[in-house]
């Protein structure tokens, strides 16, 4: 569409077909519907814990308008869009789920006396007395189904609702007001940048460092979950095997048991093959799976609650490990069992890293590939083993695969670990197909194995223990699913 002047805007509402229906059609359309209430909807399990969340975020910003988009659909191409996934934050404190997240809607805790009052706006059901629901592609119910009434949303999480069409005039009053920025391009217009709002972004990621009983019950069933996606990867080998691009039929597999059990997949899912395990971030998945190689499968089930689990196993593709593949994977183990040890209240998170790297660097200096010693290399200004290691072997977990990304350092990395906590454990050795520091037998093999633990009174409990790890159990998993 081009305005007066020629140029091209963006104000028309997207995908409203274009032509005004004839009054005779609209009031067709309209009328002769039965009457649509979701009667008796109960309260999320959810609503409490959101409730005392917004306790501890309204006790912090006293007197500040508090301000969380859910955000809106992001193009994928033309006029489709990526399938709907509301803002961490957004969902961290209005507890709503799955595919009843609406696009565009805003949390507002409004000030009222020492406290707030928690609005939630959103678009809501775009009842039968509209044009909408048959015209507009977007959010018309015959389009993309069916929205809660503000009333039945108001059942579901238990806080007031309001029409979206209502928060501009609120946003434009002039109040002191917090936002997270970045989220919501509409409500970044409407709001000037306020002094605090670093902070507030900062208080939102450290408030979720800890988890609590909610978020534990469904990071265990987003890893139970993803623990039966594993199997159906393990099933699917085979026919990898048989595929050109084996790699995606191992994706797929995946990608299935996440949309049917979950929301969708936490992230991007690794599959590597062979030495494609060595690029750390190999999301393209287009290699073939060869009998003899090891495949790297990283993937997470995110629950209807958008609570992700993050695992990684490394398979031998015909069931079992060569003898260099099973030396490199033990050393990982290894590291890992070191890792998990380092895991209790009171250690630095910075510790579980340094007790994977110091195994790496020791099994490393006794293959004879080091040209230090391990101590020599463990020192930060040397580190020669990072070559192999790659990356960091912890990071917090929760609705975020990488959670609490904007917690400052001192209350991260450098912070002690405490109960509730929620991180991985995973270590990795890479070794590339053209490194010749290692012998052939080695090169091009990439090991990762990584679990979810969280931290308890006096250690930790690994959510993952299930999904089997050492070798010897790995091979009898594979033998158990494929039965050979
Ligand atoms: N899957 C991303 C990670 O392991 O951090
Ligand atoms: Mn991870
Ligand atoms: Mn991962």
């Amino acid at each position: 569409m081009n305005n007066e002047n020629g140029e091209v805007t963006t104000d028309k509402p997207k995908r409203i077909h274009d032509q005004a229906p004839s009054e005779l059609f609209s009031n067709f359309m309209k009328s002769g519907w039965a009457p649509s209430n979701l009667e008796n909807l109960a309260p999320l399990e959810v609503v409490t814990y959101a409730y005392s969340r917004r306790q501890v975020l309204s006790s912090a910003f006293k007197g500040i308008r508090l301000v969380l988009p859910a955000g809106g659909y992001k193009v994928r191409a033309n006029d489709t869009d990526y399938n709907y996934r509301p803002h961490s934050a957004f969902v961290y404190y209005s507890g709503v789920q799955g595919s009843d997240a609406t696009a565009d809607a805003v949390l507002v805790l409004e000030p009222s006396g020492d406290s707030h009052i928690t609005y939630l706006y959103m678009n809501p059901r775009s009842t039968r007395d509209t044009d909408a629901f048959y015209r507009d592609a977007k959010y018309g119910e015959l389009w993309v189904g069916r929205r809660f009434t503000l009333e039945e949303a108001k059942a579901c999480y238990q806080i007031d609702t309001k029409h979206l069409d209502d928060l501009t005039q609120l946003l434009e009053d002039g109040k002191e007001t917090l936002i997270v920025r970045d989220v919501d391009s509409n409500v970044d217009k409407k709001v000037v940048k306020h002094d605090r709002e670093d902070e507030f972004a900062i208080f939102l990621s450290e408030q979720r460092l800890c988890k609590d009983e909610y978020e534990i019950r469904e990071l265990q069933a987003a890893v139970d979950a993803t623990a039966l996606g594993f199997n159906d990867v393990i099933a699917a080998i085979p026919a990898a095997v048989e595929t050109p691009r084996g790699e995606r039929v191992l994706d797929a597999a995946f990608y299935g048991r996440a949309r049917i059990l979950g929301n969708d997949l936490g992230y991007n899912t690794i599959v590597g093959a062979g030495s494609h395990a060595c690029v750390l971030h190999w999301i393209r998945n287009d290699g073939n799976v060869r009998s003899g190689e090891l495949v790297l499968v990283d993937a997470g089930v995110e629950r209807e609650s958008f609570y992700t689990a993050d695992i990684t196993r490394t398979l031998p593709v015909n069931g079992k490990f060569t003898p260099a593949q099973r030396a490199l994977y033990m050393l990982v183990y290894e590291s890992q069992l070191a890792g998990f040890a380092a895991v209790k209240p009171g250690v630095l998170f910075s510790e579980i890293n340094k007790a994977c790297q110091a195994v790496l660097a020791r099994g490393l200096a006794d293959m004879g590939v080091l040209t230090v010693s391990a101590e020599e290399s463990l020192k930060p200004e040397v580190g020669l083993h990072r070559r192999w290691t790659l990356h960091g072997v912890s990071h917090h977990l929760g609705l975020d695969v990488h959670d609490c990304a904007q917690a400052r350092k001192e209350m991260y990395l450098d912070a002690p670990l405490r109960e509730g906590m929620v991180l991985t454990v995973e270590p990795g050795l890479y070794i590339q197909p053209d490194d010749e520091l290692f012998a052939p037998e080695y090169r091009g093999i990439g090991i990762r194995i990584e679990d979810d633990v969280m931290v308890t009174a006096d250690g930790y409990r690994n959510l993952s223990e299930n999904i089997p790890r050492h070798p010897d159990d790995i091979e009898k998993w594979m033998k158990r699913i494929l039965g050979n």
